[in-house]
């Protein structure tokens, strides 16, 4: 099942709804703009390849709710919706690139009927195009992998983080499919819990070798030698470090994955990062990327318990900075990069036509 997809019954968008994790597994259906808004920020879709479909659905979902008889005047309408859409989190440059996807295609609609149609082909094409990357992505991963290797991967850069297969997940599915045994060590991925609610759930349901740790313990398992490779993925990567990284790129993913790069570089542990091109942003320097700040409640609430006191002044940045001299490789679907990286092996579009 997909991740995210296009419900024909209700002409919405169903999701797997990634908040009832690991408890149920149940979708939710988005039938207006402001649903799938509130969906994309209380991440009941969530990871960056999964949000560039649910932005390129949402523009579809938008040319069906206003009820105009003139394309131009729907294409208005939708515009200041696909604005709304492409803000609703920032870092993850996949989303703002679905809305564009599909708003550049539903603009060559003639007719309401067209707009609408173009829209919702947009996405679908959107969506395919992930799942044969995220397999492409997989297999390129999988040869830097060894037999017997213990793999440690931080958030959830999997299937349910894409349309399907996943990135750094992906990379491991790929490997036991070409018959390598894989164990896969799960950073827990505080606060919001994407290692242990998210990525264990779809590990274990591929009978993958499994261990959930404390994401304190990383450091222990690497000087222990109990990791063979740190896969992770991206939500936005860029090659132009800007004032603070200079020259190199700069890989943001899930707070605390930076930490991971320098135990991995200091454990000599390969680090790798798994993206799809449509999540490198050639166009945007470091000092450009916004990090999201979200709510302080998760700090200062665990799953509604108090964890702190409630006026506890709180820094909740949902992702870091690494820089690319931390990144021993980047897989994409055009294969496995070593920095330093040219720009013209990693842009979008390079495979796509
Ligand atoms: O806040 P989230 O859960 O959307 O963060 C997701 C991540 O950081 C993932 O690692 C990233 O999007 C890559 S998903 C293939």
């Amino acid at each position: 099942m997909r991740t995210i997809s296009w419900d024909e019954d209700c002409d919405c968008i169903e999701m797997v709804d990634q908040t009832k994790l690991p408890g149920e597994f149940t979708t939710y259906h988005a039938e207006t703009v402001d649903e799938l808004i509130e969906s994309i920020q209380m991440l009941r879709v969530r990871g960056a390849p999964a949000l560039g479909a649910a932005g390129a659905y949402g523009v579809a979902l938008a040319t069906r709710q206003h009820q105009l008889k003139q394309a131009e005047s729907l294409l208005t309408a939708v515009k200041a919706d696909a604005q709304r859409i492409a803000s609703a989190r920032p870092t993850a440059v996949n989303l703002e690139r679905g809305v564009s996807e599909a708003f550049d295609e539903a603009q060559l609609g003639m007719t309401v009927g067209e707009v609408r149609e173009t829209a919702l082909s947009a996405a679908e094409d959107l969506a395919d195009r992930d799942v044969e990357r995220n397999k492409q992505i997989g297999d390129a991963g999988a040869k830097l992998l060894g037999d017997q290797d213990t793999v440690m991967t931080h958030c959830n850069a999997g299937a349910l983080a894409t349309v399907d297969w996943g990135t750094a997940l992906g990379v491991v599915y790929s490997a036991r499919e070409a018959g390598k045994e894989i164990d896969v060590v799960v950073n827990e991925t505080r606060p919001l819990n994407q290692g242990s609610r998210i990525s264990t759930v779809e590990l274990m349901e591929r009978d993958v070798p499994t261990t959930l740790i404390p994401d304190n313990a990383s450091g222990l398992l690497m000087q222990e030698g109990e990791v063979d490779a740190v896969v992770v993925g991206a939500d936005r990567v860029v090659l132009d470090g800007g004032d603070q990284f200079g020259d190199q790129g700069v890989v943001y993913n899930k707070v605390g994955t930076y930490k991971q790069a320098v135990l991995a570089d200091r454990h000599d542990i390969p680090f790798v990062v798994a993206a799809p091109t449509s999540t490198v942003d050639a166009n945007t320097s470091a000092d450009r990327v916004t990090i999201e700040e979200r709510d302080p409640v998760e700090l200062r609430e665990i799953y509604g318990s108090q964890n702190a006191p409630a006026d506890v002044p709180v820094r909740n940045p949902a992702f870091d900075a690494t820089p690319m001299e931390l990144v021993d490789y980047l897989v994409t679907e055009d294969g496995a990069f070593e920095p330093p990286i040219e720009l013209t092996d990693v842009v979008e579009n390079r495979s796509r036509h």
